[in-house]
């Protein structure tokens, strides 16, 4: 079995020092990889800046990139080879309209930024996705939870979407831990309580490969 896994934040430059970034610490991506690679499968792991080491595992092969566009470009050369998907990365949704030569002056009391939006991976990629390959998403919203995550798995064509709740404190972004509830285009809900990444990411592993064996009974 072949994995696609984005994982991190993207930074999106704005001049030659500075960028627009978000806390994504990879911690998920990673510890999916992990889990996928203890099944025997290989692992492309396309990881935006994080303070993570590359996974030791020799099945695991690791990208670095930085921005959005870099890592649509990795992940679609990976995506047609692989059986699962698995977006895990917090891209940005927007850059910088354009990226300044010099560094940015110190001028008036506001400075108004122009964005242009990203391309969003896991949508361009669910248009090219064929029946037998198996695609996951993740969510965090703060407002109609399932209603979002559900309207996301539609339209960005995915087979199930990882839920993040922010509920209890110690889930989410700069925790170890995370609390989910994993949706499904049949309809299906699955929630777990608040356990470590490494657990989530063992949860998450065992349901897609459950899922993949149903499909050839
Ligand atoms: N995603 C992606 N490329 C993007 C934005 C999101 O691949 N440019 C993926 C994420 O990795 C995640 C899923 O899409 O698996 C949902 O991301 P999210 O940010 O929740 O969705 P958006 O469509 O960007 O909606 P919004 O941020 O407005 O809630
Ligand atoms: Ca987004």
């Amino acid at each position: 079995m072949r994995v696609l896994i984005t994982a991190g934040p993207t930074y999106e430059p704005l001049d030659p020092v500075r960028f627009l970034g978000n806390h994504s610490t990879g911690k998920m991506g990673y510890a999916l990889a992990e889990a996928f690679a203890e099944t025997g499968a290989e692992v492309a792991l396309i990881s935006g800046p994080t303070s993570l080491p590359d996974p030791a595992s020799s099945r695991i092969l690791t990208t670095r990139v930085q921005t959005a566009a870099e890592m649509y470009a990795a992940a679609a050369a990976a995506a047609r080879l692989a059986d699962v998907w698995v977006f895990a990365a917090a891209v940005a949704d927007y850059r910088p309209a354009e990226v300044a030569t010099q560094k940015i002056k110190k001028s008036g009391e506001r400075l108004t930024l122009e964005l242009v939006k990203n391309v969003d991976i896991a949508f361009e990629l669910g248009k090219i996705k064929r029946a037998e390959q198996f695609s996951v998403g993740f969510a965090l919203e703060t407002e109609d939870e399932q209603a979002h995550a559900l309207g996301k798995l539609a339209r960005k064509n995915f087979d199930l979407i990882v839920l993040n709740s922010l509920r209890d404190a110690g889930a989410g972004f700069r925790y170890d831990t995370n609390q989910v509830t994993l949706l499904e285009a049949d309809g299906r809900v699955t929630a777990f309580g608040l356990k470590s990444k490494t657990s989530v990411a063992l949860d998450i592993v065992g349901v897609v490969l459950d899922r993949l064996a149903a499909r050839h009974v």
